[in-house]
């Protein structure tokens, strides 16, 4: 069969990698990919966002199933703009991506399915938004609505930051229109697991849990990032709170969306943290994590194809998926100066020595193919160092030893990822 991947960052060509070892794939395109992306499929360079020209492609190459990574053409709609053309896409339709698109959608839904979550009011003015910081105690959480690039939600440590944030909403309007409506919620304390679950409609089959690191320092210091690094599995979460977040969480999503008539096909992605009074719910995402699908795939042993057609199909219920106990730990290797300003285009060198370390796989993030073949930094987030070992101890040693082989001018990765799944704090 035909499948199209959409997208092109470090997410993506790990789906592509698994993707391309499915028997039941002929031919494998990636749009518009990058340079990683290349050595396991053929890349077209039609943007993510460029839904009709997706759509065309697909038609006129005769794609079986085209794979969404990002979340920004499924808020957009892209699902449903394959569906009506008679394409077959795994990825929730503009009205289930909602889940992502509008944290206060998100919330109603979290509300509808009594699952554990933190309290929220929603608002769509300024003033209203402050009088409830005035009535409350810090910290908030400050949430905008809508897709602001990760960069729309505010821990504020005080009455003055939640302001600020207030502020950049509401009167700045610095997220347009994903600021207009703002969610000011509780703050929860404890560790914070994501854990992501193929849906069809209102069955699940869950992945196995990862963490990822957000922020840019060692020691979870320095603003936030798309992603620094991760592993799987996490063993912080006891298989009893593996057992609540699958039963108390996701089964519970998936039947309130089934009951409001939606029919999600796709992977839901349950951001949660562990609190001394069980995992709750944080955010909902409604497509694979990054860089969390880095760790998790290189552990999964089933073939991920019958999976995603299944979903599609409406036949998840008929899968199952089989995993390595193997962990698998991600070093993110950066552009220095991220997620600030940095400089790209610079050359990389020893990248096929590092593939070929035991255990070993990179997925590009932000690279593409320069003139002479080489291959040169194009993104702020580089390269995803995975490695498995029989532990995390050798999965983290292998990473770092290949991160080590790998140079470029500026560049950047942290030094301590994973290091609390050997050394729990
Ligand atoms: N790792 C966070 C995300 O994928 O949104």
């Amino acid at each position: 069969m035909k499948i199209l991947v959409v997208g092109g960052g470090g997410r993506e060509h790990a789906l592509a990698w698994k993707i391309a070892q499915s028997p039941l794939v002929d031919e494998l395109w990636c749009a518009p990919g990058n340079a990683g992306m290349a050595s396991v499929a053929e890349c077209v360079p039609i943007g993510a966002e460029d839904i009709a020209a997706l759509a065309d492609f697909a038609q006129e190459k005769g794609i079986d199933l085209t794979v969404v990574g990002p979340e920004a053409p499924l808020v957009a709609g892209i699902a449903d703009f394959f569906r009506e053309r008679g394409l077959a896409v795994f990825g929730p339709s503009r009205e289930a991506a909602r889940m992502e698109g509008s944290k206060h959608f998100a919330k109603q839904v979290m509300l509808e399915a009594r699952v554990p979550t933190g309290r929220a009011e929603a608002f769509i003015d300024y003033d209203r938004a402050a009088d409830c910081v005035r009535r409350g105690r810090p910290p908030y959480v400050v949430k905008a609505d809508g897709l602001a690039a990760g960069k729309g939600v505010v821990i504020a440590q005080d009455d003055r930051a939640a302001y600020e944030a207030l502020k950049a909403c509401f009167l700045e309007r610095r997220f347009g229109e994903a600021g207009e409506k703002v969610l000011i919620e509780e703050f929860l304390t404890g560790y914070e697991v994501s854990v992501l679950t193929f849906v069809d409609g209102d069955k699940i089959l869950p992945l196995a849990p990862a963490q990822d690191y957000k922020r840019v320092g060692d020691g979870d210091t320095g603003p936030n990032t798309g992603g620094m690094g991760s592993y799987s599995p996490v063993p912080v979460i006891s298989r009893e709170e593996y057992r609540r977040v699958v039963e108390e969480i996701l089964q519970p999503t998936a039947w309130a969306l089934a009951k409001r008539g939606i029919h999600y096909r796709g992977i839901l992605y349950a951001g949660l943290i562990l609190t001394d009074k069980g995992p709750k719910i944080l955010e909902f995402n409604v497509r694979f994590g990054d860089p969390e699908t880095q760790a998790v795939l290189p552990r999964l042993r089933s073939d991920i194809v019958p999976a995603m057609l299944a979903t599609v199909e409406g036949r998840l219920a008929e899968v199952e998926l089989e995993w390595r106990d193997d962990p698998c730990v991600t070093v993110v290797v950066a552009s220095g100066g991220y997620p600030a300003d940095y400089r790209k285009g610079f050359p990389i060198s020893g990248l096929d020595e590092a593939s070929s370390m035991e255990g070993v796989v990179i997925f590009h993030a932000g690279t593409r193919q320069g003139k002479g073949g080489e291959v040169l930094t194009d993104g702020g987030r580089v390269l995803n160092v995975s490695a498995l070992g029989k532990d995390f101890r050798e999965a983290r040693e292998r990473a770092y030893r290949a991160a080590e082989r790998i140079n470029f001018d500026d560049a950047y990765y942290r030094r301590d990822i994973a290091l609390r799944a050997i050394e729990p704090a």
